[in-house]
C-alpha cells in the first residue's frame, strides 16, 4: 500500500524514534529530527562490498560479477513492474524514490522562485519563530471553523497566512474583495475579533446559507447581491469617513477576486491603500489572472525569464517533474505562440479568464520596472508544511519557497496539531503575497 511505504520512507528519514520524540514531540525545538545529525557515520555501501570481495581472493572479481548482473536483473524487473504498484502518479513515495530520499529537503526552490523587488529592499519583520509560533495558535482556532469543506475557497495554508499577517498588523478596517461563502470573512474576524469589515462580493455568503455551511458577519459592512460595487468603483473616501477612518496605512486589504492584480494595486494606490494581501499570486503560466509573481518573473531575477529552448535544463527539468506534481507545467506549456512565457504564454488573463488580452514583452518588463517603483515590502508566505508531511499533490515546491515546517520534522507537525487536520485542506497554496505599497 502507498501509505504503508510512505511510512517506511518517513520512518527511514527520521531514524529510530529518540526517546521523547513522536508522541510528545518534546525534541522538536532542538535538531533531533534531523537525522544526519543524529546518525552514526558508516562506510559506503560500495566500499564495503569491494573489501569484502577482495578478501575473498581469486574468486572474488567473479562473484562480484555474478553479484552485479543479479542486481541489474533485479532492479529492471522491479522498474518494470512499478505501473502495476503504483495507484497514482502523484504518489510521494515515488517522487522520494525518483528525486532520492534527500531530494525532498532540496526540492524546494530549485527552479527558483521569483519575488519583486522593493524600492530600498525592505522586508517584514516577522519571524520564521513567529510563523511557528502563529502556527501553534491557529491550529485549534482552524478546527472551530463553520465551513468545513471551502471546496473554491482558501485552504489551510493561505487562512493561517491571513489571520497571521492580520494578527500582525492589527488594521483599524479590514476590507476584502471576494468572499465566496465567507470563510476569509470568518478568518479576518477570528484574526481581529472588534474591527470592523467591509466586504464585496457580488453574491452575498448568506445566499449559501439555504445550501449548507456559510459565515456572515456582524460587524462587516457588505457591497453584496444588489449592492455589489466592484473596488475599483468604490468611493472609498465617503467609505472611510463613515468609518472614522483618517489614517489608511492603518487598513488592510484582502485581495482574493482574481482580478488583473496591477489593475487592483493601481486602484488601491489611487485610494491611498499601502497594505494589501492577494490570495493567488500564481506562478508564470497558470491561474486565471495577471499575478505579481508573474509580473516579478523577469531574467534579473532567480528562477526568473525563461527560454523556450526544448533541450534546455529547465525543459528537461520541468518534465519529469510534472509526472510528480500535478500543477507543475514543461516548458511547452509554460511557452506560447513566438516563445512568448510572460504571464500566461504572453497573456495578460484578468476576472477568472474572462477576458485574455495578448500583451508584449516590453510591456511586461514595464509592468515590473512600474511594480518595483512603488513597492515597499514584497514576502510571500511559504508552504505551511513539506509535502511528505501533508501529502499535498498540487504546487511543485522547486518553484516554492522552503515550508515553514520541513520535510522530517513529523514530530514538531504533529506537536503542532497539523495531523488532526484532514489532508485536502493542504492542496491549495499558490504563494499568498503581502504588500506594502507607496507611490
Ligand atoms: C475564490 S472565491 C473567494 C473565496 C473566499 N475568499 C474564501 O476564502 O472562501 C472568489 C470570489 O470572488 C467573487 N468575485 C467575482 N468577481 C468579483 C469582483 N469583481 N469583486 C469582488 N469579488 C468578485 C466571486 O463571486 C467569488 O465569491
Amino acid at each position: 500500500m502507498p501509505s504503508k511505504m510512505l511510512e517506511r520512507v518517513l520512518s527511514l528519514r527520521r531514524g529510530a524514534p529518540q526517546h521523547g520524540e513522536e508522541g510528545s514531540g518534546d525534541n522538536d525545538d532542538d535538531d533531533t529530527a534531523d537525522e544526519s545529525k543524529t546518525k552514526k557515520q558508516q562506510l559506503p555501501l560500495t566500499t564495503r562490498a569491494a573489501n569484502y570481495f577482495t578478501r575473498m581472493g581469486p574468486m572474488g572479481p567473479c562473484l562480484a560479477f555474478l553479484s552485479l548482473t543479479f542486481l541489474a536483473i533485479l532492479s529492471l524487473l522491479i522498474f518494470h513492474s512499478r505501473p502495476f504498484v503504483c495507484v497514482s502518479s502523484y504518489n510521494p513515495v515515488s517522487r522520494s524514490g525518483f528525486f532520492g530520499l534527500d531530494g525532498l529537503e532540496s526540492d524546494f526552490g530549485s527552479l527558483g522562485v521569483p519575488w519583486c523587488r522593493s524600492k530600498h529592499g525592505k522586508t517584514v519583520e516577522w519571524t520564521p519563530k513567529d510563523l511557528l509560533k502563529g502556527l501553534e495558535e491557529f491550529v485549534p482556532i482552524y478546527e472551530t471553523r463553520p465551513i468545513k469543506n471551502n471546496m473554491y475557497g482558501m485552504g489551510f495554508d493561505h487562512s493561517f497566512g491571513l489571520w497571521f499577517i492580520v494578527r500582525w498588523l492589527k488594521p483599524n478596517l479590514m476590507i476584502e474583495s471576494g468572499a465566496f461563502k465567507g470563510h476569509s470573512t470568518w478568518v479576518l474576524r477570528q484574526a481581529m475579533p472588534n474591527t470592523p469589515i467591509v466586504s464585496l462580493s457580488p453574491r452575498h455568503p448568506e445566499r449559501y446559507l439555504k445550501k449548507g455551511p456559510a459565515y456572515v458577519d456582524g460587524n462587516c459592512t457588505y457591497f453584496a447581491g444588489k449592492e455589489f460595487v466592484d473596488f475599483g468603483s468604490v468611493d472609498w473616501g465617503s467609505v472611510m469617513k463613515k468609518h472614522g477612518i483618517t489614517d489608511l496605512s492603518r487598513v488592510l486589504i484582502f485581495f482574493d477576486d482574481h482580478q488583473d492584480e496591477l489593475k487592483r494595486i493601481k486602484q488601491a494606490l489611487k485610494a491611498g491603500f499601502q497594505h494589501l494581501v492577494f490570495e493567488d499570486n500564481y506562478d508564470t503560466g497558470t491561474g486565471d489572472h495577471y499575478s505579481l509573481r508573474q509580473i516579478c518573473d523577469q531574467f534579473y531575477i532567480r528562477g526568473g525569464g525563461h527560454s523556450c529552448f526544448k533541450d534546455s535544463d529547465e525543459a528537461r527539468i520541468r518534465s519529469k517533474r510534472k509526472k510528480f506534481w500535478e500543477k507543475a507545467m514543461d516548458i511547452e506549456e509554460v511557452c506560447g505562440a513566438d516563445e512568448a512565457w510572460w504571464g500566461v504564454r504572453g497573456y495578460m488573463r484578468d476576472n477568472f479568464n474572462h477576458s485574455n488580452q495578448p500583451i508584449s514583452y516590453a510591456q511586461h518588463f514595464q509592468n515590473s520596472r512600474f511594480l518595483e517603483s512603488i513597492l515597499d515590502v514584497y514576502w510571500e508566505l511559504p508552504p505551511v508544511a513539506g509535502p511528505s508531511l501533508t501529502h499535498q499533490t498540487r504546487y511543485d515546491p522547486a518553484r516554492a519557497p522552503s515550508p515553514i515546517v520541513e520535510d522530517g520534522r513529523y514530530g514538531l507537525f504533529q506537536r503542532l496539531g497539523l495531523t488532526r487536520l484532514d489532508t485536502s485542506v493542504f492542496n491549495g497554496y499558490t504563494q499568498m503575497v503581502y504588500l506594502q505599497i507607496s507611490k
